[in-house]
Parts: C-alpha cells; structure tokens; sequence
C-alpha cells in the first residue's frame, strides 16, 4: 500500500521504518523539506536531525504535509506535534478528504503556568488541552468531515507500537475509537500487521477523550518504572 506518515518525530520515524520493513511504500509529511533536510540539531526528544536518520532508511520519500497526504492510497498517520495538528491538517483537508487518518498526538501544552506544577525529570509535565469535554481527536473529526479519523496508537510509546512482541511476548492491549467502522478496520488490521493480538474497539471517537487522558497516567508509570523501563512497558485488559 501507498501510506503516508504525517511527521518527523520520533513516533512518525518509528512507524515509517516499520512500513518500509512491511513492504509498504512510505511517504513522510514535514513543513518543509528542504529544511527538514538540512537541519543540524537532534530535535526537541533528543532524536538525530532527520537527514541523517533518513540516510539509514532508503526508500522513504520526504514531502510537504499536503503532498504525503495526497500520495496515500487511503491511510495517513497523523504524528504532527499535538498542539499544532488541528491547524496544520485543516490546511491538507482536501489532500485528506475520503481517507482514514489514524490520530496519536496528544494535546500537550508544555511549559504550562500552573500553581502546582507536577514536577518530572524534564521539567514540568505539559498540560493538556483540549481535555475531558473534547479531544484532539474529535477537533480533527470536526476540522476534517470529509476524512474518517481514527484515534489508536496513542496510549504507548510508538516504537511499542511497531514492535508490541518486544513487550511481554506482545500479552498487551491496543485500543482504537472512531465513527467510521470501516476505517477502525483498516486500522485493525495495520495493527495485526505490526503484532498485535489484543485490540479492544472502545466505540465512537468519543473514546479519544480517555486515550488522550491517560498521557498523564503513561508518564506516571514511567516515572515509577524507572530508567529501567525506558518508556517501554504495556498495558492489558484482564477479562
Ligand atoms: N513519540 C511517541 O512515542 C509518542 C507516543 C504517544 C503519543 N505521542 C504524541 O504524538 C505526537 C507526535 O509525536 P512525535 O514524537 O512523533 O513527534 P513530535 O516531535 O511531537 O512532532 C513532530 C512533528 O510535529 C510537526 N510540528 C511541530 N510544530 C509544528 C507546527 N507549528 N506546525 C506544523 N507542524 C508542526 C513537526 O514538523 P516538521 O517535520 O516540519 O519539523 C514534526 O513533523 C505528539 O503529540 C506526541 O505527544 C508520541
């Protein structure tokens, strides 16, 4: 299939070199390429800059948001910083209308000015906004009526997602949410090309709200975890 994969960060990284690894044609999304290119300086995560993580990965072809979106047969990820997603795929709605959009950002403000700052090994924890009457999720739905947003991935970290065997024997839980059941089973079965055995269908889109929350409760985890954990642990739903 022809994918494409809104985003330079580390998640959208780990999802492009998973589908090239499938056998998928993978087209990445970024403001600008040419300056995506020649930046110097890992990223804000600590990530290599870009081109010298896509000179390991060849077959990847780097394009402007609007361009990727436009390239994909039907499937996009959408890995564009949470807090600047709803504007940036308001201006590819037409490069994104008919197709499904898989939604793992979370809404996170950082450096929030709050009065009980919950203090974490980088700093404050960021906020999150839009938050327990919305979510980021279904401001995309809202933005986007003409594309079918699904909202999954977005309760791990995303190299887990890729490789969810790397966790327990993959014995964890994956969740999707959306109001399109054809597009929550385009997902599904991305999902199971990746590894995954235990997805749960939380329902409408409405269940974004809870996904998007639990970035508070991961954290927590990690932090209780410790360094040994590395962000990597999984979550199940024992019934
Ligand atoms: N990384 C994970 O494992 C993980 C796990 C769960 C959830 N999430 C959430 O998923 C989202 C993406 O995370 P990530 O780590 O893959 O990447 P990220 O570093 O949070 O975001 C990188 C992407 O956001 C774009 N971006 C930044 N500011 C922008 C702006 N003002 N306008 C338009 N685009 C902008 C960047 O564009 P350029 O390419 O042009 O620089 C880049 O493509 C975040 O909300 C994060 O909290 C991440």
């Amino acid at each position: 299939m022809k994918i494409a994969v809104l985003g330079t960060g580390g998640g959208g990284r780990a999802h492009a070199a998973k589908l090239l690894e499938l056998g998928h044609k993978v087209f990445v999304g970024t403001r600008d390429p040419e300056a995506t290119l020649t930046r110097t300086e890992p990223d804000m995560m600590g990530n290599p800059p870009y081109g010298q993580w896509l000179a390991d990965h060849p077959g990847l072809t780097l394009l402007s948001f609007g361009e990727a979106a436009a390239a994909a047969d039907e499937l996009v990820i959408n890995g564009i910083d949470g807090h600047n997603a709803v504007a940036a795929l308001s201006d590819i709605a037409d490069q994104l209308a008919g197709k499904t959009l898989v939604d793992y950002a979370v809404p996170f403000i950082y450096n929030p000015d709050v009065e009980h700052p919950w203090p974490t090994p980088w700093g404050v924890m960021p906020k999150l906004d839009p938050v327990d009457t919305d979510s980021l999720g279904e401001q995309i739905q809202r933005a986007l009526p003409k594309t079918r947003v699904v909202k999954s991935f977005v309760t791990q970290e995303q190299s887990t997602v890729v490789d969810p065997k790397a966790i327990g024997g993959g014995d964890h839980t994956m969740f999707v949410a959306g109001d399109h059941a054809d597009a929550k089973q385009a997902v599904t079965d991305l999902l199971k090309s990746y590894g995954w055995s235990d997805i749960l269908d939380l329902g409408p889109l409405v269940c974004a709200r809870g996904m998007e929350m639990y970035a508070h409760m991961h954290s927590a985890i990690g932090f209780g975890l410790g360094q040994q954990s590395g962000g990597h642990f999984g979550i199940k739903v024992v019934r």
